[in-house]
């Protein structure tokens, strides 16, 4: 028997839950069975908040954390793509400790447990079902914040890939590149060592390589959805491990720069910050090709090669921008490349890259990716 939301909130004790989600999901009807069953559960209507907007901050995040204070919420789900899933998580962290949320940003400054929390992704991109961080924005700064605490990390997570039938094929696109980004960044970065996440990337990779266009392609396919939703599920779990690199360290400085989203501005950067790794990281790449492509010979360069050649395949079939002018960016010269580079420097993403990267380098990359 399959088990729903409602009974896992009884299993974690809440009594009253915080729904959050975002305006779309609300009106599109889907959780209706969510909320019937939470509200078996708990014998009330979950409150909802259906505020998230994709771009998520720190106002909405105060914003829920209000809402369920008003009504002794003792339990949060979630329904959503990673924007509402990361809000939930920074809602929780309010909710605990209240005060100043910014005493918490950063790495390992919780020191209890929150409020249980229960994660159904409606996007197969971010694994943020099953990570420890949060990225919420701070509009005033432009600037990504990251909470990062194993406290924050869901209980428990739900993949249900009925849920992503209806996510078009552009986002459907957009948070598949995030999750190959994972898989790939996490499989070279500095904290991979183990088989574990060694197994997560290349299966995930494997998957997504396959079923991600046909996803693409047909919304309606089960089959392809569930893959997708998986794979993305097993690289969060990687990256949660390993980290990720210069990829996401870009990423994050132009997406909160400029609003454009997060998966979309992965895939940008990740044929050149793969090139840029290259050096150092070629027989990882290599390996990536041997798994997902057994047939391909070649020696590791070729390899290389192809398995960059694969993702800017991928991108052409599923008509994304290919660079930063594709998607209306100004051009970046001067001291708007020196900030967008300073940072990508400062980001948490970067520490994890398989070698070091200058500020040269990364305004290098922002002019490549251009
Ligand atoms: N915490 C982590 O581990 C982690 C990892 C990667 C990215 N992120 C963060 O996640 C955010 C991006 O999340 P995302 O890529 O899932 O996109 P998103 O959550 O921002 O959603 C993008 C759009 O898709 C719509 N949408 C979502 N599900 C849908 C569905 N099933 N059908 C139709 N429309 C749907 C939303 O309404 C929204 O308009 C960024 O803020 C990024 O920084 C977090
Ligand atoms: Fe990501």
């Amino acid at each position: 028997m399959a088990l729903s939301a409602g009974d896992f909130v009884r299993e974690l004790k809440g009594n009253k839950v915080l729904l959050v989600t975002d305006a779309f999901l609300e009106r599109s009807g889907m959780l209706d069975g969510i909320i019937a069953s939470l509200t078996e559960a708990s014998a009330a209507p979950p409150v909802l908040f259906s505020d998230v907007p994709a771009d998520s901050d720190i106002d909405c995040v105060n914003a829920g954390a209000e809402l369920a204070r008003l009504h002794d919420c003792d339990a949060i789900v979630c329904v959503g793509g990673g924007s509402v899933i990361d809000t939930a998580k920074v809602i929780n962290l309010c909710l605990t400790y209240g005060g100043d949320l910014m005493e918490y940003q950063g790495l390992n400054l919780i020191d209890r447990s929150l409020f249980p929390l229960v994660a159904i992704p409606t996007t197969a991109g971010t694994g943020s079902e099953v990570t420890f961080v949060a990225m919420v924005k701070d509009h005033a700064q432009k600037r990504k914040l990251m909470f990062g605490s194993p406290y924050l990390a869901p209980d428990m997570a739900i993949l249900d890939p009925e849920l992503l039938l209806s996510l078009p094929p552009h986002l459907t696109a957009a948070t598949g590149m995030d999750a190959i980004t994972h898989g790939i960044e996490s499989f070279v970065a500095t904290n991979t060592n183990s088989s574990f996440t060694n197994a997560l990337c290349l299966e995930s990779l494997s998957l997504l390589f396959k079923w991600l266009p046909v996803a693409y392609r047909d919304g309606r396919d089960i089959e392809a959805r569930s893959a997708t939703l998986i794979a993305s599920c097993m690289a969060g779990v990687a990256f949660n491990n390993s980290g990720v690199g210069v990829v996401h360290g870009l990423a994050h400085s132009v997406g909160a720069m400029f609003g454009t989203h997060h998966g979309m501005t992965n895939a940008i950067f990740l044929p050149h910050g793969m090139r840029f790794n290259m050096d150092i990281a070629a027989e990882r790449f290599a390996a990536i090709t041997a798994f997902i492509e057994p047939d391909f010979a070649g020696t590791t360069e070729d390899k290389c090669q192809r398995l960059i050649s694969r993702v800017e395949s991928l991108m052409h079939e599923m008509q994304m921008p290919a660079n930063l002018a594709a998607i209306k960016i100004p051009k970046l010269n001067g001291e708007l490349a020196q900030e967008l580079a300073l940072m990508a420097a400062a980001d948490p993403a970067i520490i994890f890259n398989p070698k070091e990267v200058s500020l040269e380098e990364l305004r290098d990359l922002l002019d490549k990716a251009y």
